[in-house]
């Protein structure tokens, strides 16, 4: 018989790449959840799948949907980091106080959670903290694992460290659920995934700040400055949405290898500082409009708090050891940055490019 995933969080951008390749697979059925369907819309009438509208907090609604499926994909989240210091109140209560009640519900109907935390637990380095530049330079000093980086994460005063905290706390409580109920859990910690549909453009469909991609595609859009947080040193490795759905489709197909585990899910060789990345935006944006081959792009650092407000702190870097992903799901991410940017850029100008053109000012 074929499982049935339940996909919480299915009109997202993870959850609408995830949908698509699961419908894809003659495998699976699918009951997929969430208040927004318009990343969907094209799958909604699919044979295989059943859509709820419905929001999480609604337990009442959504305990048919996981009594009825196999395993639970939990993809609900604010992840934001404009948020995290602005309401974080409402940080915590999506990202921990409504996503328990779906750890509890899995344990008592023995359902497998297949939840998303984030690279975000990890917080900052040990090696932004030492002042040895030999010591700073220790890749156990600054490469993450799941069961052996030490999670660190700023003051309480620092409310940009709400959102870790909650999801760092709700990994801790599934985890325990595991450990005293037999829960059977995986947990997935995403490292800057990237791809077609991901964020908004704001004043387009979205209002406030986007994560880093979606402002340098504003900023080169609407010919503003591209903006670098401090000077833009802060690293990511960006990794490419299809790689990404592989991983949870190799958990999905590997049941025993991936009960009870936590798998950093991104590619390490696709580590940029930030003013990195907009140096290639910039040149890839060149390529891909040659309209604006011969077109200067500004780039200019802006202090944090002036940016994201008061309480803003920045993980300065999040690499990731990808071994146990590799040994235990044979999953190795593919895609190098500049495709992954080059794919995301395109989806980006195809979406909101005349939008843009429109409304220059706003
Ligand atoms: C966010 C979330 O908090 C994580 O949970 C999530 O895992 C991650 O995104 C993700 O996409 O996977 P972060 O990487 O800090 O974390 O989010 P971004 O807003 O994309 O910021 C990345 C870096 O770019 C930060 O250093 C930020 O200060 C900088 N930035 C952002 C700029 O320099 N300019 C901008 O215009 C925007």
């Amino acid at each position: 018989m074929s499982p049935t995933v339940c996909v919480l969080g299915a009109g997202g951008f993870i959850g609408s790449h995830l949908l698509s390749r699961l419908l894809g697979e003659p495998t699976y059925r699918v009951r997929a959840v969430d208040i927004t369907s318009d990343k969907i819309r094209d799958l909604l009438s699919h044979p295989r799948l059943t859509f709820a509208t419905l929001d999480i907090h609604d337990t009442k609604s959504l305990r048919p949907h996981i009594e009825a499926s196999d395993v639970v994909v939990s993809l609900v989240a604010l992840c934001n980091p404009s948020l995290y210091n602005t309401v974080p109140l409402d940080v915590i209560d999506a990202n921990y106080d409504q996503p328990r009640h779906v750890v509890r519900m899995c344990a008592e109907m023995g359902k497998w959670l297949v939840h998303f935390s984030t690279s975000e637990v990890y917080g900052r380095t040990v090696a932004g903290f030492v002042s040895d530049t030999r010591a700073a330079r220790d890749k156990k000093h600054y490469v993450l694992t799941e069961e052996g980086s030490p999670l660190v994460l700023g003051p309480v005063s620092a409310q940009r460290w709400s959102y870790a905290a909650a999801k760092q706390l709700l990994e801790r409580l599934i985890f325990a659920h595991g450990f005293e109920h037999g829960l059977q859990y995986t947990i997935v910690r995403p490292f800057n995934f990237i791809g077609p549909r991901m964020d908004y453009i704001p004043g387009i469909d979205g209002t406030g700040v986007p994560r880093v991609l979606a402002c340098f595609m504003e900023a080169l859009l609407r010919g503003k400055p591209l903006q670098l947080v401090d000077g833009g040193g802060s690293r990511r490795c960006f990794t490419y949405i299809d790689d990404a759905v592989d991983a949870v489709m190799a958990i999905l197909g590997k049941p025993a290898k991936a009960k009870g585990e936590i798998f950093n899910i991104g590619h390490p060789g696709n580590e940029v500082s930030m003013s990195e990345l907009a140096d290639a935006m910039v040149r890839l944006y060149r390529t891909l409009r040659p309209e604006f081959a011969d077109t200067e792009f500004e780039i200019e650092s802006v202090d944090a708090e002036a940016f994201y407000g008061a309480g803003y702190e920045d993980s300065d870097r999040r690499m990731p050891d990808i071994s146990k992903a590799e040994d235990l799901l044979g999953w190795r991410p593919t895609t190098s940055l500049e495709t992954a940017l080059r794919q995301t850029m395109q989806s980006y100008i195809e979406e909101y490019g005349a939008d843009c053109a429109r409304r220059e000012a706003c």
